[in-house]
């Protein structure tokens, strides 16, 4: 099977294409625009693969895309490839809605015309996968649940740009018979993040010696999973998703920001202690909040467990560990992602 991942050498992309090479005699053909946030080095040993390609292409540039597919002919899509960011996006929200939206119309039209050419059989094994997330729901109070059904309420220009994408998806399949299948994940942690988020962020500031900024009272929750589990995910919903379906995917791991942090705090302490002996925790340090900071995001996954028997594999406490073990044993990786970024506060030009 030969697949076009967009977003490949991205945090969760790089995951996706390490777990084909590693677990599929799939072709990958890697679509990327390398912003800050990509790195070819996160595919590790898959970029030396040579069923692996990449060409690097912005997914609004509907010519250069047109070419990979036509040269390359995929049976499937995977589309990651997005700005990412919640605090960027307060900042600075056009390339959200440049990336997000309309490299996503660019990328089904480019497929849309693609898919329309193949023969019957290609036509109805073809598959474009939209990649999105659990923040299009908006925000939940202390009960209740995501579901596949939830109501769409984006309240950040990520989310609305995410959502906008979502639309767009579902508008091309019910309008042109585009088989699409879509899936929408909690919050993802793991190797290879950018340390802009919060897990990979705060580690970077526990060892530099720096502040640990917490957002607010601390009290907002995110429901995590670990980014192989996410990969497995992927795989499954795109060899076994029903055309036209969306699919929830979650961790099953509420945790409030200050628990993470804390938890953080205390495996570093083992792991690497600080050179006074004085605990990471002690760094901890309250700050203005985020504008429009969702509360609680939390995913009902029964339907992917059910109909496609996905399985996570990690639990938060197995999974901190070993991505707090990889930043510790990757700092070249960090060295470079750090370049482009060096911690300081995002996303408070809303307030
Ligand atoms: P990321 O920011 O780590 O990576 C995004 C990748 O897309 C980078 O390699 C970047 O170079 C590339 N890219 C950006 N703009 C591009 C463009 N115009 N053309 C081509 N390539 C471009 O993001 P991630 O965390 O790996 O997220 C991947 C996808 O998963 C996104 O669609 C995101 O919305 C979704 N998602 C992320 C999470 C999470 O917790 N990180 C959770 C659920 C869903
Ligand atoms: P983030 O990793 O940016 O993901 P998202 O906003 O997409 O959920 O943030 C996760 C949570 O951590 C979110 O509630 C905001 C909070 N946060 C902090 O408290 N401090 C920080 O420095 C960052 C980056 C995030």
């Amino acid at each position: 099977m030969r697949i076009i991942v967009t977003g490949g050498a991205g945090f969760i992309g790089s995951a996706v294409i390490r777990k084909i090479v590693k677990d599929t005699d799939w072709i990958v053909h890697n679509i990327d625009k390398l912003t800050y946030a990509g790195n070819l080095l996160s595919l590790g040993e898959a970029q030396d693969s040579e069923r692996v390609f990449f060409s690097r292409l912005d997914i609004c540039d509907k010519t250069g895309t047109e070419r990979v597919f036509r040269d390359f002919r995929p049976h499937a899509v995977m589309h990651l490839a997005a700005e990412s960011h919640v605090d960027r996006s307060i900042d600075d929200p056009g390339e959200f809605i440049s990336t997000n939206i309309v490299g996503t119309y660019t990328l089904l039209e480019v497929a849309r015309s693609y898919w329309g050419e193949l023969d019957a059989k290609g036509k109805k094994s073809f598959k474009f996968h939209h990649i999105s997330t659990d923040e299009v729901f908006g925000s939940l109070g202390h009960q209740g649940y995501f579901t596949e059904e939830t109501r769409y309420q984006p309240n950040s220009p990520y989310a609305a740009s995410k959502a906008g994408s979502d639309h767009l998806v579902r508008a091309w399949n019910k309008t042109y018979g585009l088989p699409i299948v879509i899936t929408n994940c909690s919050n993802n942690y793991g190797p290879y993040q950018y340390p802009e988020k919060l897990i990979p962020l705060m580690i970077q500031k526990a060892i530099s010696g720096d502040a640990l900024p917490v957002y607010g009272a601390g009290d907002n929750v995110r429901d995590w999973l670990y980014v192989e589990d996410h990969a497995a995910a992927l795989l499954l919903a795109l060899q076994k998703g029903k055309t036209g379906e969306v699919y929830n995917i979650g961790g099953n791991s509420e945790k409030t920001n200050i628990e993470v942090v804390k938890t953080l705090c205390l495996e570093l302490d083992k792991l690497s202690p600080s050179k006074g002996g004085v605990s990471y925790s002690a760094q901890i340090s309250y700050v203005e909040d985020r504008p429009g900071h969702d509360k609680r995001y939390a995913i009902d996954c029964t339907k992917i467990k059910h109909e496609l028997g996905w399985i996570p594999k990690e639990t938060f406490n197995s999974g901190i560990v070993k991505t707090i073990k990889w930043y510790l044993d990757n700092e070249e990786w960090c060295r470079q992602a750090m370049v482009n970024y060096q911690g300081q506060r995002l996303g408070t030009s809303g307030s």
